[in-house]
């Protein structure tokens, strides 16, 4: 399952790149929310190969009505993003992929993200090991939040997000330095191969981040929720790390 869901990540990242190279229609589906015709043509691609290899599999996918699960048994479940970083791609910055994970009975046994863009293949498999285009991957070994690189994002409701400004100006006084790339699934991924060394964020779905889960546990880093307790993808926020800075973020974010 785990090289399905490479060769599907590759097929939907390359539909990606050529509606990027061409310009689409941009739709808004909230105040800042988007969503083009790209996002829609990647999710069928991915939709269709589930049904075609694995038809009694259920699917989790952004764009399929409001989030729905498409019938199929609930004890494999495919999660799906089939464009992560739609703003970055409506405005043409080179930002963005397609992410998915396989869930067996509630937990993340496989996950795969895809950066078109750079030819970069994140995949992991439970109790395998992490990889980016196939060589073994580790989180960084940075102990110091000072000499840190941490990564976060800004939720599309950010107004009604009071901490957001607290956590993000004490996390740029305590960091090295703080990025925001617009798309959560390449953030984690990146924490997961020592990019970054940590990341935040509030308001994330499930298919924003499922892939990238298992990426970071799968690399030795850690999860949890602002007070410590283990991260679930179903609900926000969430708070990754290398592990080793895992208590200093904790302590900004709680
Ligand atoms: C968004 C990106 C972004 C994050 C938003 C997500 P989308 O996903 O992951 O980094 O800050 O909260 O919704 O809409 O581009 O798939
Ligand atoms: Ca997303
Ligand atoms: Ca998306």
């Amino acid at each position: 399952m785990l090289n399905f869901a490479i060769e599907t990540a590759r097929e939907a990242g390359q539909l990606l790149l050529e509606k990027f190279d061409r310009g689409i229609a941009i739709h808004k589906k909230g105040d800042t929310n988007l969503v083009t015709e790209a996002d829609l043509a990647s999710e069928a691609l991915i939709i269709e190969r589930i049904r075609s290899y694995y038809p009694r599999h259920s699917i989790l996918a952004e764009e399929s009505g409001n989030a729905v699960v498409i019938g199929g048994e609930n004890t494999w479940k495919w999660i799906i993003d089939p464009l992560d970083g739609t703003t970055n791609f409506a405005h043409g910055y080179p930002c963005f992929c397609v992410t998915l994970a396989l869930e067996h009975d509630g937990e993340i046994v496989v996950g795969v993200t895809f950066d078109p863009t750079r030819n970069e293949l994140f995949a992991a498999e439970r109790g395998c090991g992490a990889s980016l285009n196939g060589k073994p991957i580790r989180v960084s070994n940075c102990e110091n939040l000072g000499d840190a690189l941490i990564v976060t994002g800004f939720p599309y409701d950010i107004k009604h997000r009071d901490d957001f400004a607290r956590h993000l100006t004490e996390m740029l006084l305590s960091s090295r330095g703080v990025r925001r790339d617009g798309s959560a699934a390449i953030d984690m991924a990146y924490v997961a191969c020592g990019r970054f060394d940590g990341f935040w964020e509030e308001g994330l779905n499930p298919w924003d981040v499922a892939a990238g889960v298992l990426l970071i546990e799968e690399a030795g880093g850690q999860l949890s929720y602002y007070d410590g307790r283990p991260f679930s993808i179903y609900t926000p926020p969430i708070c990754a790390s290398n592990g080793l800075l895992h208590t200093q973020m904790l302590r900004i974010l709680s």
